[in-house]
């Protein structure tokens, strides 16, 4: 018997954590989806790629993709009720393996994501005082980072960022330890309303500030010549997966913990317009900051820089604070206590997903599983990140984890559900018996051809870009093939070896989890 093929022992694995309700899920879901993606990339991403005429894209892609695929995940985590491996493994035996490259997935977001939440963390504090002075961009570059001028491996750790980031490991782990209902729906009951309280305090502030106007103009302005750019159809695509959290383990896992009778697609229509309403009020604050503060230096919003992620972030904002005319510390706290929530109760169901799996496969209590996988990312995060080559690191393998793996996971799942397993309308139909909203044949057709197409081309120009090209100039190929390809291939190995291993229960004895009623048996005939 092989390793992976059979039970290793007899003994019943813990009974399934479980949401206390339907609201705990989907706060949860909302606190898992509204993250950095949606504070520091949504807007400079709609700006660059279009303005006005970015949202028709990005509400293509939000209909014909993210919701679809969303649903998808929903369906396989309730269903076969496991971490992404499991209830993988429970829909066919090969498919663990997507769940674990799932899993690896996650595990490289994680160790970086975590980074970002500690340069905000920082800011907050920085924030009483504009500790950046005149001159942010030296200050984030020059004093915190200590950037190097070059990519590479450095001794120099800055514990300035070492500090932050080891407590926000610290926190993550104490809010998995306390298991789904006391630990992750807790934390994002009591994170999401103070996000929404700071960031809707901010963005009232920002709309009435002087300028405002001209931000929100250059935003929304559509530039229709963009429409028909390829590029511009692959970031609205990759914003929303990112966004969503979809295709990388999270909403398995998050559905996974649900109720046997629970209302599967209606939260995914809330989950979704939840987040793209956030998505959209984070462009509305920005851009009116930005608006005010091309007002301020007499000049047009088109000709500020630094309007994308990292530099909007970390060095524009913070100039635009030392700009405010009143209760600049105030703006400033709000930002990044923002930015900090929205970007923590992502992590944690990042995390999440690396911990179920050892659960799952191991027979792990979660503390232990929290514990355990906490302190060997953190030490990784701390590691790789917080030295004086972080910044650089980070971004390679962003563009990889993000636009190269999370999209192949999207490809093999819908293709292999629909097309190989033929099983789409058995989850169609889990999903809708469960729901008032039904799914049928478009619900189908979108993740069985729309997505995938789209999914595809996208996958082709970012890996043809990727080899001919590279991903920026600035970087050697060394470090472009050890930090981004490298990521693929960590995914791919450590998917490969996670699969061969033991379980510690048995994984196939179960039932899938039918809903009011069973599915018709043509629907579950030739699994
Ligand atoms: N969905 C999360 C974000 O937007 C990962 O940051």
């Amino acid at each position: 018997m092989s390793a992976s093929s059979g039970p290793a022992a007899t003994t019943q694995p813990a009974e399934r954590q479980q949401w206390s309700g339907q609201i705990g899920f989907i706060i949860s879901a909302i606190g898992s989806a509204v993250g950095l993606g949606n504070i520091w990339r949504f807007p400079g991403v709609a700006y660059e790629n279009g303005g006005g005429a970015f949202m028709i894209p990005y509400l293509i892609a939000l209909l014909t993709a993210g919701i679809p695929i969303l649903l998808l995940d929903y369906a396989i985590g309730h269903r076969f009720r496991g971490s992404a491996p499991l209830a993988f493994r429970r829909l066919k035996k090969w498919l663990e393996s997507l769940g674990w490259f799932q899993v690896m997935i996650c595990v490289f977001i994680a160790i970086y994501y975590a980074v970002i939440l500690a340069w905000a963390a920082s800011f907050f504090v920085f924030s009483f005082g504009q500790k950046w002075g005149d001159d942010p961009s030296s200050f984030f570059y020059g004093d915190y980072l200590h950037l190097a001028d070059t990519a590479g491996f450095s001794s120099d750790y800055i514990s300035g960022i070492v500090i932050p980031l080891a407590a926000i490991w610290v926190l993550t782990i104490a809010v998995l330890a306390l298991g789904v209902a006391k630990g992750l729906e807790k934390a994002n009951i009591i994170f999401i309303p103070l996000l929404v309280v700071a960031f809707g305090a901010l963005v009232v502030r920002a709309v009435t500030l002087e300028g405002a106007a001209d931000g929100l103009n250059a935003l929304f302005t559509p530039d229709w010549s963009k429409i028909t750019d390829a590029s511009v159809w692959i970031a609205a695509y990759s914003q929303i997966f990112f966004s969503l959290s979809i295709a990388f383990g999270i909403m398995v896992t998050y559905s996974s913990y649900r109720r046997r009778r629970s209302n599967q697609t209606t939260p995914g229509l809330v989950v979704g317009f939840a987040n793209s309403s956030f998505e959209l009020l984070a462009g509305i604050g920005v851009f009116s900051i930005l608006g005010f503060m091309a007002h301020e230096q007499g000049i047009a919003v088109s000709e500020l820089s630094g309007l994308k992620g990292t530099s909007l972030a970390f060095i524009t904002f913070p100039k635009a604070i030392s700009q405010m005319p009143s209760a600049a510390w105030l703006f400033g706290a709000l930002f990044f206590a923002s930015l900090f929530l929205a970007g923590f109760t992502s992590l944690i169901s990042i995390v999440e997903v690396v911990s179920a799996g050892f659960q799952d496969k191991f027979g792990w209590s979660y503390r232990k599983a929290a514990v355990s996988i906490g302190v060997v990312l953190g030490i990784i995060s701390v590691a790789l990140f917080s030295s004086a080559t972080g910044l650089y690191t980070l971004d390679v393998m962003d563009n990889w984890a993000n636009n190269f793996c999370v999209v192949l996971s999207a490809i093999v799942m819908s293709i292999a559900v629909v097309w190989v397993l033929r099983r789409g309308r058995e989850l169609a139909f889990h999903l809708s018996s469960l729901s008032t909203f039904k799914v049928k044949t478009t619900w189908l057709a979108l993740i069985g051809v729309v997505a995938p197409v789209m999914l595809l081309y996208m996958f082709v120009q970012t890996v043809y870009s990727l080899v001919t090209e590279g991903y920026d100039p600035a970087y050697d190929a060394w470090f472009e093939g050890l930090f981004g390809w490298g990521t693929v291939v960590a995914c791919v190995v450590g998917a490969a070896v996670m699969t061969a291993l033991r379980w510690k229960h048995d994984p196939d004895r179960f039932e899938p989890w039918p809903p009011y009623a069973a599915p018709p048996a043509r629907l579950t005939a030739g699994k």
